[in-house]
């Protein structure tokens, strides 16, 4: 079975997994933004948050690059038609754009917070003030993501039903 490159393989499970880690902390970081507000006692959290993020956003810009460098060579399915082909390509191409857009809004915020710095060792500045706006856009654009991933497992589930075939191996470093 032709599978996909070793790098791609790795990314796509440590993504999946960083990312439900970063979403679990994301919304405990909403109750302590609410609640206690960004401190130089609670900034701990967003720090760990905020390098997760990032590291989300420096693997998938990774994963794309290996990907276009080996787009003649990547396992295809067995489309079921033009629009099944699209609508595949479409959701991945959506869920990479969205692991993109995710972390820059979140380090575009604390940027302007003036709190992206204190991550990598900058003084904490006097006022923090986070922005509503960009917060709600962070928001909305992770529950679209996560959406966009429920589409996508329910695919792959549906496909292996359908067709018999286990794609799950082409995403697999072990099997054969
Ligand atoms: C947060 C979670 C996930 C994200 C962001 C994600 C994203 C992606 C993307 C973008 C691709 C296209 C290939 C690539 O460019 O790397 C892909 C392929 C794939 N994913 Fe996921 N995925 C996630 C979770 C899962 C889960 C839970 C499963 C298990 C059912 C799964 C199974 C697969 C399989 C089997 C393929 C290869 C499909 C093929 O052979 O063309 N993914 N995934
Ligand atoms: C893919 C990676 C990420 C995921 C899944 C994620 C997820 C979340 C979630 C679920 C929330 C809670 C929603 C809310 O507060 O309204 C949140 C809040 C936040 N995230 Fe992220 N995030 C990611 C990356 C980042 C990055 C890279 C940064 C900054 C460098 C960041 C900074 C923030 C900030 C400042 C908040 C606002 C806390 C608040 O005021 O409520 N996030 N994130």
């Amino acid at each position: 079975m032709k599978k996909y490159p070793a790098f791609i393989i790795i990314a796509h499970w440590l993504t999946a997994v960083l990312l439900v880690i970063n979403a679990l902390l994301g919304f405990q970081l909403e109750e302590v933004a609410e609640h206690e507000g960004i401190t130089p006692e609670t900034f701990g959290y967003f720090r760990t948050h905020a390098l997760i993020g990032a590291a989300i956003l420096v693997i998938t810009l990774i994963r794309w690059f290996v990907k276009f460098k080996n787009r003649d060579r990547l396992p295809e399915l067995e489309y079921y038609g033009d629009w099944h082909k699209k609508l595949v390509n479409g959701i991945h191409a959506l869920i990479y754009l969205l692991l993109i857009l995710v972390p820059l809004t979140g380090i575009i915020n604390m940027y302007q917070a003036g709190v992206f710095g204190v991550c990598f060792g900058k003084p904490f500045p006097e006022e923090v003030y986070l922005s509503e706006s960009l917060t709600e856009i962070h928001e909305t654009l992770v529950k679209l993501l996560f959406a966009l991933v429920a589409a996508h497992v329910a695919g792959v589930i549906s496909y292996i039903l359908k067709t018999k075939e286990n794609i799950l191996k082409r995403m697999c470093l072990l099997a054969k």
